[in-house]
């Protein structure tokens, strides 16, 4: 097989690069001036993700300031529950506030019909973005994983301790099923249109995976997985699926074998030397700076950037944050991870 000449499709691919490729978790967002510019011409945040101009303007902006190995598709994980026709909305301050879905009328309420119509924003931005990327950057499409997308579903907003959604899980189980499986319905249809649109890679975001104790994490995590790739794969078997099941822990061996994914995403709690020598020779690793060193920049930041790099860079490995850059990073500070990643061939140990 011969390599992309993307290094960020090579490295997904199973080679080892010239130096890893990089691209950051919510690269795209309000640390940066341009996107603040962006997000207030667009009115609600929602409005954003559906305008295929501003969302593909918003989705370059870090690759034009950082030069990242991959753009990913400006859109949220919430853009799904919306598509199934339930209330969805994001509130300064507050973040996503959403009318919970809680029993059997509320989920029968939910629909399929409309999905690709509510998201054909999304698609258009994606086909856009095919022809405004540079030719050595590679598109990451995305999807919210079921069980994480059910938490918002649920609880009705971002919670801390998921009480009410993992109450019905345990208490409800044929009904939270149900739930499961529409999303299960919904994510693979709306990840099969973003690749045939031009994406060239998805991940599954599964960010409240860690919430969950090891049987409901493989009811709940590890199966809806195992059938949304078993069935993306039918329909498009060369495209790459990256996995995120955050906070997954000792979990995530079993994760990566059992599922189907072609690559696993790192928190930042995973030790990487153990990743290197338990994940990579399963697969190709992407991850884990923990994002607060994009706070503390200076030697903090690039002597653990040299680590990873060091560590895992010796087998496939794409390099990222271990969840995302948030509001308050200084770009400049982004400017120095690229820089530091860039010129990593003049630094690397025999
Ligand atoms: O650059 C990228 O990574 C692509 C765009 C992207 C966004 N959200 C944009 C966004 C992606 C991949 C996501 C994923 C997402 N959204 C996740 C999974 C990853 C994770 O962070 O765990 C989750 C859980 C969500 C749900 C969500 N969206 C929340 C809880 C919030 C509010 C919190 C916040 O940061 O404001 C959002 C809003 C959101 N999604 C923003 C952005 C840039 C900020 C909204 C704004 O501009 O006002």
């Amino acid at each position: 097989m011969t390599a992309s000449p993307k290094r960020f499709l090579a490295a997904i691919a199973g080679h080892v690069t010239d130096r890893p490729p990089f691209w950051l978790m919510r690269q795209a967002g309000r640390y940066l001036p341009e996107y603040r510019a962006t997000r207030a011409q667009a009115g609600g945040f929602l409005d954003l993700c559906f305008n295929p101009d501003l969302a593909t303007e918003v989705t370059l902006q870090p690759i034009r300031r950082y030069g990242m190995d991959a753009a990913i598709l400006f859109s949220d994980i919430l853009v799904v529950p919306h598509g199934l026709g339930q209330p969805v909305a994001f509130k300064a301050g507050e973040g996503p506030v959403l009318q919970p879905v809680r029993d059997a009328d509320a989920l029968a309420a939910l629909t399929l019909d409309r999905l690709h119509d509510r998201l054909s924003p999304v698609y258009e931005t994606v086909e856009r973005l095919t022809h405004a990327l540079p030719a050595e950057t590679a598109l990451i499409g995305f999807a919210g994983s079921p069980w994480t997308v059910a938490t918002y579903m649920v609880e009705g907003r971002g919670s801390k301790d998921h009480g009410t959604v993992k109450a019905m899980a345990y208490a409800e189980p044929a009904l939270f099923d149900r739930l499961i499986a529409l999303l299960v319905e919904a994510t693979t249809a709306y990840l099969s249109r973003q690749i045939r649109a031009g994406a060239e890679c998805v991940q599954l975001f599964d960010s409240w995976a860690g919430a969950l104790a090891d049987d409901q994490f493989r009811r709940l995590v590890i199966a809806p997985t195992q059938e949304i790739v078993r069935r993306l794969k039918a329909e498009h078997p060369d495209t790459p699926i990256i996995g995120f099941p955050r906070g997954g822990g000792v979990m995530l061996v079993e994760y990566a074998r059992t599922t189907g994914i072609d690559a696993i995403a790192l928190d930042t709690a995973v030790p990487p030397a153990w990743a290197a020598e338990v994940l990579q020779p399963l697969m190709p690793v992407q991850g884990n700076l923990d994002p607060a060193l994009l706070l503390a920049g200076g030697a903090a930041m690039t002597d653990r950037i040299d680590h990873l790099l060091s560590v895992l860079g010796r087998r496939p490995y794409v390099f990222n944050l271990g969840h995302g850059v948030t509001p308050d990073v200084p770009p400049d500070t982004v400017a120095a991870l690229s820089e530091r990643i860039r010129t990593w061939p003049d630094r690397r140990p025999g």
